[in-house]
């Protein structure tokens, strides 16, 4: 269904076609993946009305949210074109908020054709994100994981868990924004030298960083012991990490430490081929793979968990009592704003 502007006065924005709301109307809001109690009480004291509740796809696709004026998802919640469409049978749906980064979820284009505003809140989970992805490279090049696990069954594994530092290193981050730069920051502090490949970033900008900008991936991969992923998942970065770019990775680090070849993803599933690594790992080309995040989540069964270099978390990148109460006042304070009649900085169409 293509719904048309909602009043004359509509005005066209990136791709959406969007009327500002009247202000003083209070809207009914569907949270469908949970929210800091801070955010429930600041929609609520704005006088929306707030309806804490998980929608299965099989309900969103009946339209479970077309008596809503606003949804706030987390990655649970998958807006699809046909649940989208299914939403707006009503002509009342007119915000999607991603309480996180990634919309890769929720289908942009459905959303825009049906005047349906999608905001995220792109740097509250910043800081969570990065110390994550610092704290599965250390876990992943010094054994935390395996050491507890040996230590509980009863073993004194020393001599086996010998891992490599990380200073003296050379990291390749894989886009460069937000939490790529605060990664590099850290990575930095530990000694490492900092790659990074985005072709949306100028070289300069990166030198100004201290970071080596790359014109292509390839040439990351052939120059880094140790790759973490930040960049979105798009037909372009689907299966980025592949067996041919690992097999491209140096194995000697850049202070002449055989430290073997270290790969981080707390960005999306999707972008690395997870049977690729897991044929690094067992061929050795791989000395560790660290995932926050999956292609299947929960991922339950996933084979990757058999690898003892393999070091896992279930998608919580986010997960952390600052980024969540962050991630939810500010989407509280988005639709807030819209409901004033006001465009969020955040507006992704
Ligand atoms: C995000 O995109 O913000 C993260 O993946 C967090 C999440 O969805 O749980």
């Amino acid at each position: 269904m293509l719904r048309t502007s909602r009043n004359s006065s509509s005005i066209i924005l990136g791709n959406l076609d969007w009327s500002p709301r009247q202000k003083g109307i209070m809207g009914r809001i569907a949270v469908t993946d949970g929210m800091a109690e801070a955010a429930v009480f600041i929609l609520e004291s704005a006088g929306h009305e707030v309806v804490l509740r998980h929608y299965n796809a099989k309900e969103l696709r009946t339209g479970a949210l077309s008596d809503f004026d606003a949804v706030v998802i987390r990655s649970a919640t998958k807006m699809t074109a046909e649940a989208i469409e299914a939403s707006c049978i009503n002509g009342r749906l007119g915000f999607i908020g991603r309480a996180g980064v990634g919309v890769d979820n929720i289908d942009i284009e459905s959303a825009s054709e049906n005047s349906v505003m999608v905001c995220n809140t792109p740097g509250a989970s910043t800081k969570s994100v990065v110390e994550l992805t610092i704290g599965h490279l250390i876990a992943s090049t010094r054994f935390v994981a395996r050491a507890d696990r040996t230590l509980r069954s009863g073993g004194w594994a020393k001599k086996q868990l010998r891992g490599s530092e990380l200073g003296g290193k050379r990291l390749g981050l894989i886009g460069f924004g937000r939490i790529a730069r605060g990664v590099a920051d850290l990575a930095h502090s530990f000694g490492m030298e900092v790659n990074a490949f985005d072709p949306y970033v100028s070289g300069d900008q990166a030198a100004e960083l201290n970071c080596v900008m790359h014109d292509g991936v390839d040439g990351l991969f052939k120059a880094c012991t140790h790759i973490s992923i930040h960049c979105n998942l798009s037909k372009d970065t689907h299966h980025l990490v592949n067996h041919e770019r690992l097999s491209m990775m140096p194995d000697i680090g850049a202070d002449g430490t055989a430290c073997g070849n270290h790969i981080v993803n707390c960005a999306r599933g999707g972008i690395v081929d997870e049977s690729a690594v897991l044929e690094a790992l067992q061929s050795g080309k791989l000395s560790s793979a660290a995932l926050d995040v999956f292609e299947v989540e929960p991922a339950i069964g996933n084979p990757l968990l058999e690898h003892e270099r393999f070091h896992g978390s279930p998608h919580i990148g986010a997960a952390t009592l600052e980024a969540q109460t962050r991630v939810g006042t500010e989407m509280a304070g988005l639709i807030v704003a819209f409901f004033n009649g006001e465009r969020p900085e955040s507006a992704i169409n």
